[in-house]
């Protein structure tokens, strides 16, 4: 099955339209979408805790990030991944396990903080790391999901890889998302199933709101900068309420330079990825905040057109990345994956963008002035220098 999203949505709308009220569920499709018009934000628990995480772990966080300036950048969802799950009651409703006592009093937590709580299952009968699923529950799991006041669901291919046939897996996650749009709470939907079954070609139109492009995330330069490569071409499946998701955020993790989380992060925004934080925020280094709450690099991600960056120009390990603004101005990246520092130029008939342009540096939040056919600067070793290009007013 191949829907491309927005058409697929434009037909169900118009068939609504068409039959009146016959077609009750074939709307919240449409407002599912709505939920993620630009790229989530929020906090996940794997990066970090993977599987030891606690109730206390995930309190901490959500209080850390409702004090600490995420909250005001934008970071809304704070989530617990795999391994809260325990089993069902007597009427097969899924209950947290002995880590995760008592989920509603957590959602509640984050909730009185002015976030909002996610939890994650799996198609499957059990999540990856060994843990109840939802298989045959999902709609109890749901209604679960909502008394709780859950309002983002991580849903992960997991025991469900061998079940089905590639085919058949836009149904399997159907049931999901009808289930969810079911409980009339809105509940982003984002789906784990690699890159497998061109996935993004089918994600939006059973209502997914993001979808992984590919494996887990490692917190080491050269598999950011393959999976950065691996968007390339998938630009036409993402707008606003259904993203390209090409894994949560190492930023702050493992041995990343801070040139390298710049342009992990950086590249993440000109993706239109969603931007779900994955480092400990008890405390977070000054450094790691600065890159997760610089404003105008988050503008980039946020903007309301939801253009996924494409690359326009790329020379062995360097490479321009471009991705139009809603305010006609665009987001350039000059990316260098190498040893060294290089200097990098976009010319600005690549980047489309007119002969003479204003530029300004978004990291370094400072007009850098006029600039006349092309822009270069030094991009230091596994970096990059992000700017915004403007076609100056005659
Ligand atoms: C898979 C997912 C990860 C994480 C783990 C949890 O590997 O891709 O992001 O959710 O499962 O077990």
């Amino acid at each position: 099955m191949q829907i491309e999203p927005m058409c697929h949505i434009r037909r169900l709308v118009h068939f609504v339209f068409v039959a009146g009220t016959t077609l009750a569920a074939s709307l919240p499709v449409a407002a599912q979408q709505k939920i993620a018009l630009t790229p989530p934000m929020g906090w996940n628990s794997w990066n970090f805790f993977h599987c030891k995480v606690t109730d206390m772990n995930i309190r901490q966080q959500a209080q850390a990030m409702a004090t600490n300036g995420m909250k005001q950048a934008g970071y809304v969802y704070v989530n617990v991944d795999d391994c809260w799950e325990g089993q069902r009651d007597a009427q097969g409703n899924i209950q947290g396990n002995e880590r995760f006592s008592d989920m509603k009093a957590l959602a509640d937590y984050v909730h009185r903080l002015g976030l909002k709580f996610g939890v994650y299952s799996t198609p499957g009968p059990k999540t990856c790391a060994g843990f109840t699923g939802s298989l045959g529950y999902e709609q109890q799991d749901a209604a679960q999901y909502a008394r709780w006041g859950v309002d983002f669901l991580k849903y992960d291919l997991c025991s469900a890889r061998n079940m089905y046939k590639g085919e058949e897996f836009p149904g399997v996650y159907k049931k999901m998302a009808d289930a969810l749009r079911a409980t009339g709470r809105p509940i982003v939907f984002s789906l784990s199933h690699g890159d497998n079954n061109r996935i993004w070609s089918w994600a939006a139109g059973i209502g997914a709101n993001m979808w992984r492009t590919g494996g887990d995330i490692q917190p080491r330069f050269n598999d950011i900068s393959h999976r950065i490569l691996l968007q390339q071409g998938l630009e036409r499946f993402a707008g606003p309420g259904h993203w390209n998701d090409p894994d949560m955020l190492e930023v702050g993790n493992g041995n990343l330079t801070a040139d390298s989380n710049r342009l992990h992060f950086g590249m993440w925004c000109l993706l239109a990825a969603p931007l779900l934080a994955g480092t400990d925020l008890t405390p977070v280094s000054r450094e790691t905040l600065e890159i997760l709450t610089n404003p105008e690099v988050i503008a980039v991600d946020q903007d309301s057109a939801g253009i996924q960056g494409r690359s326009v120009w790329q020379e062995g390990p360097l490479s321009v990345w471009v991705k139009p603004l809603a305010d006609g101005s665009k987001a350039v990246g000059l990316v260098n994956n190498g040893e060294s520092p290089n200097r990098i130029t976009a010319w600005f008939r690549d980047v489309r963008v007119g002969d003479s342009v204003e530029v300004r540096d978004l990291w370094a939040r400072r007009d850098l002035g006029r600039f006349q056919d092309s822009f270069t600067a030094e991009v230091p070793t596994r970096g990059m220098v992000l700017v915004r290009i403007k076609r100056v007013a005659l």
